[in-house]
């Protein structure tokens, strides 16, 4: 792959476009996933400036902390708590335009405003969840919610 990240000018969707390529080349050149899910986190926040980008992964009833870029965050979550715990249970992915609205949102950050979580899939079962956090209300779309659902799919073909 590439050593420098490219962003591309342009829409939320154009910049997704050229970020999607960059990490299926990732993929195919690296299987390790602790690896790629840093890389993803790394490029994903690079390319947008999110709040917060990271990964939690399912370990037993708990989500525990995992790659991320951005604040400290809390290493904990359980099953059905807070947006990261609801995406679990619900396996579908979460947006939250305001987190004030949010009951039982879990606030790692003061300055989090909006976020989206996407369970990340393998072998059919969730294993984890992608955690965005921006500092604005209303980040997060479907345009999203679409790319970040196809950017997680490709770590289905990694492993641990
Ligand atoms: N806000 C999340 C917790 C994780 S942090 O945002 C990094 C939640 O409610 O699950």
């Amino acid at each position: 792959m590439a050593e420098h990240l490219i962003i591309a000018e342009g829409d939320k969707d154009t910049k997704y476009m050229t970020l999607y390529s960059q990490l299926e080349a990732l993929v195919e050149n690296e299987r390790d996933l602790i690896a790629n899910m840093a890389n993803f986190a790394a490029m994903i926040h690079a390319t947008f400036g999110f709040l917060w980008t990271g990964f939690y992964r399912v370990c037993g009833k708990e989500l525990v902390l995992g790659p991320f870029q951005g604040p400290l965050a809390c290493t904990r979550i359980a099953f059905g708590k807070g947006v990261c715990g609801s995406a679990w249970k619900e396996v579908s992915t979460l947006v939250v335009p305001d987190v004030d609205m949010f009951p039982g949102h879990i606030a790692c950050s003061s300055e989090s405003r909006s976020e989206i979580v996407v369970p990340v899939f393998s072998d059919g079962k969730i294993t984890g969840v992608l955690d965005i956090d921006s500092k604005h209300t209303g980040t997060f779309d479907d345009t999203d919610r679409q790319w970040l659902e196809r950017i997680v799919e490709l770590l289905s073909k990694c492993r641990d």
